[in-house]
């Protein structure tokens, strides 16, 4: 459905009554355009109350506008208690991040004419997190995974130069911008909550890869990964990279190698100790064979 077609439907009023309201006024010589507006469907509620309410806005449609630009003119003309949260507006902080008709975006990212769901437009907070306020929820449970996670361990012995293949191929995984949607659409997160401790999901293995990419790191993380990170859990349906606002391949460029890497590892005992006596230091809490 084209929302901009819908908006002019569903909201000018009939030719009869334009010409009507142009007859009752002679004096005036400029012709009013009849204000466009859209529906927006808001869930909103307190901390922890995981299905909410619906509450409907009617928000005057501009060109251009994003979903960010109508929960704000809500916020501002009509709700004053609803909480959002957003930075930049630039699809750089990702903090506006949300479900719009059913698919994890960043508000401030998503053009109202682009959309292609049906009126109203409905915006929901991030179901895989707990709820502070209205379209607020708490990530906090991401930056723990990330403290988890082994840290980068540069080399000592070697001067800092590489190919620029390698740079890009760590780069991509340095384009997050930690908006939280990829973690937000993965299945093992957002349904299999019993799970949850033992699967640091795509986020974490997209960062795990851009250390493991470096051509300076010492670090091995693979032990992290098949155990505490529990990378077996993941099969590989893509959403996240599909959700990713910063287009990063995550599956294919991050998921798919660290799998081959790991599996490498358990089925060649020769290279894993080969590796043990030459190569990256093994995670602490890796368990003998990882
Ligand atoms: S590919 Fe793996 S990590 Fe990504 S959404 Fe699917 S199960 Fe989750
Ligand atoms: S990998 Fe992409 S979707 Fe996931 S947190 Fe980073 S920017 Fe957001
Ligand atoms: S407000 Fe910064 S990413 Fe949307």
């Amino acid at each position: 459905m084209n929302l901009r077609l819908d908006a002019t439907a569903v909201d000018a009023p009939p030719a009869e009554t334009q010409a009507a309201t142009a007859a009752a006024s002679p004096k005036s010589s400029v012709q009013k355009t009849p204000e466009r507006t859209i529906v927006l469907r808001i869930n909103r509620g307190e901390a922890g109350d995981v299905a909410g309410r619906w509450e409907d806005f009617e928000v005057p449609l501009a060109p251009g506008m994003v979903v960010l630009d109508a929960v704000l003119h809500a916020q501002s003309h009509q709700a004053p208690d609803l909480a959002v949260r957003w930075n930049c507006k630039a699809a750089k902080c990702g903090s506006c991040s949300a479900e719009v008709c059913g698919k994890p975006r960043l508000m401030c990212k998503t053009r109202l004419e682009e959309l292609d769901c049906q009126s109203p437009v409905v915006v929901g907070p991030m179901q895989t997190f707990r709820r502070i306020r209205d379209l607020v929820t708490d990530v906090s449970w991401n930056y723990r995974v990330n403290a988890t996670l082994p840290p980068f361990r540069p080399r000592a012995d070697r001067d800092w130069r590489w190919y620029q293949r390698d740079v890009d191929r760590a780069q991509e995984m340095r384009k997050c911008i930690e908006c939280f949607l990829c973690q937000d659409v993965c299945h093992v997160l957002r349904y299999q909550t019993e799970v949850k401790p033992q699967f640091a999901g795509p986020r974490y293995f997209a960062r795990a890869a851009g250390l493991d990419f470096h051509p300076m790191d010492t670090e091995d993380r693979l032990g992290y990964l098949s155990h505490e990170g529990g990378l077996g859990l993941c099969n590989i349906t893509k959403c996240c990279a599909e959700t990713c606002p910063e287009n990063i391949n995550i599956t294919d460029n991050a998921i798919i190698p660290e799998k081959e890497r790991v599996v490498d590892r358990q089925a060649d005992p020769l290279r894993a100790a080969f590796r043990r006596l030459f190569g990256k230091r093994e995670h602490p809490n890796a368990p003998a064979g990882s």
